[in-house]
């Protein structure tokens, strides 16, 4: 069993997502500690109800935070930290300590619309598809070998919270997705890529780019 740290700073949609796939029969990961860098994120919630060890860690000074972190993520066992709505910035030797062992998910088709507002951001680009992305972190904000990626269509009349909430959807199955990848041994980092052995994309409808064209599902 892989065993997950989980940073969280508030609503933990997608904590929730990884708590529920993690308590399916066979899935290879469990979550041994929850993080959360502000008290009252209403994620902590959710690690209580699932019976998680949990820590908050107050983000004062960064250096600090990355310190208490790891000391904390190690005392716990951790093999995979997943960043999941965490959003405030690693300290750089945290990333590096963490290096390929630390995924993050990020709403929007990366590389396009990095940092704050990324749906608004591709909804003021006009794009006509949108989606979200698995990836190992590197210490520049939202870039690293991309794990995985679920893509969803814009609608004419979609505003910021009509498209969030059909990307937070498909954030909800990749996310899981993207650690049983991990977890199962079949991801390898190849440069700034990486290769998943055995991918089909035909399994995972909406989740990919097909070989000849893009498999969208409305959601
Ligand atoms: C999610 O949409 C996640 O992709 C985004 O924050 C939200 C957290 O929601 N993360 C980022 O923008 C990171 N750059 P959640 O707390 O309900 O999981």
């Amino acid at each position: 069993m892989m065993r997950l740290g989980v940073l969280i700073s508030g609503r933990g949609s997608n904590l929730q997502a990884l708590i529920e796939a993690c308590a399916e029969p066979g899935f290879p990961a469990e979550i041994a500690l929850v993080v959360s860098n502000r008290g009252e994120a209403p994620g902590l919630a959710r690690a209580t109800a699932a019976k998680l060890a949990r820590t908050v860690i107050p983000l004062g000074d960064r250096r600090e935070f990355a310190a208490a972190a790891d000391a904390a993520l190690r005392g716990a066992g951790v093999d995979l930290v997943c960043l999941a709505g965490f959003m405030r910035i690693l300290d750089v030797d945290f990333v590096e300590a963490w290096r390929d062992r630390m995924v993050n998910i990020h709403p929007s088709l990366l590389p396009a619309f990095r940092g704050l507002h990324a749906q608004r951001q591709a909804l003021a680009a006009g794009v006509r598809f949108a989606g979200c992305t698995v990836h190992f972190v590197r210490s520049e904000i939202d870039t690293g070998p991309i794990i995985a990626q679920g893509v969803v269509p814009v609608r004419p009349d979609d505003d910021e919270d009509t498209l969030s909430a059909r990307i937070l959807a498909v954030e909800h199955r990749l996310y899981p997705l993207a650690v049983r990848l991990i977890a199962e041994g079949r991801v390898r980092v190849v440069g700034n890529r990486t290769v998943v052995e055995g991918w089909q994309p035909a399994d995972f409808a909406c989740l990919g780019p097909s070989p000849d064209f893009l498999v969208t599902t409305p959601l």
